[in-house]
């Protein structure tokens, strides 16, 4: 369980943030200020290429801004070696990917388990728990529990969705990144997945920041924000 954090100190602060990709005149993102508080769940919302995945990738350390700090429990990703923000990274985020990511010959337990073999601060975090237990665990609250020795190519896509919630989950980050994974779901499933994925949520203390182009699920979401909003580019 993560630490509640002083509640006045956002989870994730902007300031300034230009991102521009390789051989645009135009950046992508040009966010002057913007914060997340924990325990939030955040809505993000924006048309296809409106630089949903750019921000999430940016938050997750994965691309360098030009300029500006984004800050992450008070820390700045932007001041970091590339090193310490792989580390950090590991240690603090989880990311659910717009294509899940998911190996599918490898079993489901497997794929849960897979970021604790490639990040050792990942698997710090855990120490002193049983991880096998843990992760049966998590694949019970998320109602999988009996699906987690077969192998993720015979899954179903929602299936699938909560196999890529409980890796993102699995050492209780403190911010889940989620990027569109609900788009192949129809609305009934859509709604008890979001419900299941906060109650895990909540249960680690972890926040989460969702995007979408989808404002149908809005309304599920302690947040909501348009990205046009915040980015003025
Ligand atoms: N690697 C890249 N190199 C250059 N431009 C890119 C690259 N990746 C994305 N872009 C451009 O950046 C803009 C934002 O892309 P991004 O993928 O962040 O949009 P998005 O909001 O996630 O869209 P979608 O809803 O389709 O997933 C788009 O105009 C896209 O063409
Ligand atoms: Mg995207």
């Amino acid at each position: 369980m993560n630490q509640p954090l002083n509640s006045k100190e956002p989870l994730i602060e902007i300031k300034n943030l230009f991102f521009t990709y390789e051989g645009q005149d135009k950046p992508t993102l040009n966010i002057p200020a913007f914060k997340v508080m924990p325990g939030e769940n955040l809505f993000l919302f924006g048309p296809s290429g409106s630089g949903k995945t750019t921000l999430l990738e940016c938050l997750a350390g994965v691309l360098q801004p030009n300029s500006g700090s984004l800050k992450i429990l008070g820390k700045d990703l932007c001041l970091m070696k590339p090193a310490e923000r792989d580390s950090f990274r590991a240690e603090h985020l989880g990311y659910i990917f717009q294509s899940f990511n998911l190996i599918p010959y490898l079993t489901v337990f497997e794929n849960i388990i897979l970021p604790l073999y490639l990040s050792p601060a990942r698997k710090a975090r855990l120490k002193g728990s049983d991880v096998q237990l843990v992760i049966r665990g998590l694949c019970g609250n998320l109602g999988i529990g009996d699906l987690a020795d077969k192998k993720v190519l015979e899954l179903s896509v929602g299936q699938q969705q909560r196999v890529a919630v409980a890796r993102a989950l699995l050492g209780t980050p403190d911010l889940l990144l989620a990027d569109e994974p609900t788009s192949a779901l129809d609305t009934d499933h859509r709604e008890k997945f979001l419900k299941l994925l906060f109650e895990v949520a909540e249960h680690f203390g972890t926040t989460v920041v969702f995007v979408s182009h989808d404002r149908s699920i809005e309304n599920l979401f302690s947040l909501s924000l348009s990205l046009q909003t915040i980015n003025q580019s």
